[in-house]
């Protein structure tokens, strides 16, 4: 076998923006999961890399960026579904390799996550993987069922709870306008998933994040076929800032000094807003009336992306 020295891709590649900085290395190639919105699948056979062949990018990333990597996310789209054994060794590795490593980070579907058992998830966490991106996309199943997503209501609750239980940094994302332009879907979404974030709050004070994409429809997806036949309409921007102001309204946390970190601040969104929940409510709000009675200030489709 001829050495590598450059570091695998399998491109295009997906990671959290919050990542932007950390070293990506390629865990898991694509996704197990076929949600009807989503690129990730595509184009790509499912595979999870030997360890050997992963070890060696670490090495190499060791030899090109130098030891003191702070942050490192495992590629692809749900590296959660990696067999615990090996997770757990890959990351001790990283942190073996990178002595001043803060935290690894994955994408996990939320059955992946319940898949494992509260003492693996205990040597994950113990073994430095610190945060989790999981895309709960809403809270209402009807909606979940709609676009294949594989997960209900109940497996976020479910899933949440065991990350937090284990100190796995939580970090959900929903996606508004996912029901397309129908108001009582689009109200159920907003109404359910406020309810699944107030119940999944934690009772102290650590970081958890909260995030809204805004839905984009790239060529590819189920859902790219359903708008071309006409079978899926999608919500103007207007309604999804309604809709994202609706979600806030209905923020009610039982610990009123939980510190989760809302992040509408993607490049799908038409207007960034960023703050703290329960406290920023309604300063979160002031922003969506005004930008509902400001069209002019919201992205342009053509700036909008993933
Ligand atoms: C690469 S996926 C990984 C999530 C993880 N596999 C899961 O299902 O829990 C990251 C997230 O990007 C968002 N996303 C993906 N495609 C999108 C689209 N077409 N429009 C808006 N957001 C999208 C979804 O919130 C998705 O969960
Ligand atoms: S949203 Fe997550 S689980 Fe669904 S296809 Fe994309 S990467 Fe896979």
């Amino acid at each position: 076998m001829t050495s590598r020295e450059s570091i695998y891709y399998c491109q295009p590649i997906f990671r959290p923006p919050s990542e932007a900085n950390s070293l990506l290395i390629q865990l898991t190639e694509g996704c197990t999961y076929r949600c009807d919105f989503c690129v990730s699948n595509l184009r790509k056979e499912f595979k999870i890399r030997n360890v050997e062949e992963v070890k060696k990018d670490l090495d190499i990333a060791k030899k090109k960026y130098g030891p003191h990597v702070k942050k490192l996310f495992f590629l692809d789209g749900n590296a959660m579904v990696t067999p615990t054994q090996e997770l757990v060794e890959l990351t001790k590795y990283a942190k073996h390799t990178f002595s001043k490593l803060e935290r690894v980070g994955v994408y996990a579907h939320a059955r992946d996550i319940i898949k494992k058992t509260d003492s693996q998830l205990r040597d994950l966490s113990e073994a430095g993987l610190k945060i989790a991106y999981v895309g709960f996309e809403s809270g209402y199943d009807l909606l979940l069922q709609a676009i294949n997503k594989h997960a209900t209501k109940e497996d976020y609750i479910k899933a949440a709870k065991k990350l937090m239980g284990v100190n796995i940094t939580l970090s959900a994302t929903f996606i508004n306008g996912l029901g397309g332009s129908d108001l009582e879907i689009s109200n159920h979404h907003a109404r359910e998933s406020a309810d699944l974030v107030n119940k999944i709050c934690p009772k102290d004070d650590r970081k958890w994040y909260i995030a809204f994409l805004s839905l984009m429809i790239p060529p590819g997806t189920v859902i790219y076929e359903r708008k071309t036949k006409g079978e899926f309409h999608e919500m103007n921007s207007i309604d999804i800032l309604k809709e994202l102001k609706n979600f806030i309204k209905e923020i009610n946390f039982p610990n009123k000094e939980a510190n989760c970190i809302f992040r509408c601040n993607h490049a799908s969104n038409y207007l960034p807003i960023k703050g703290i929940l329960e406290r920023d409510k309604e300063s979160i709000i002031s922003t969506l009336n005004y930008g509902l009675t400001h069209s002019e200030i919201l992205r342009p489709e053509y700036y909008r992306g993933l």
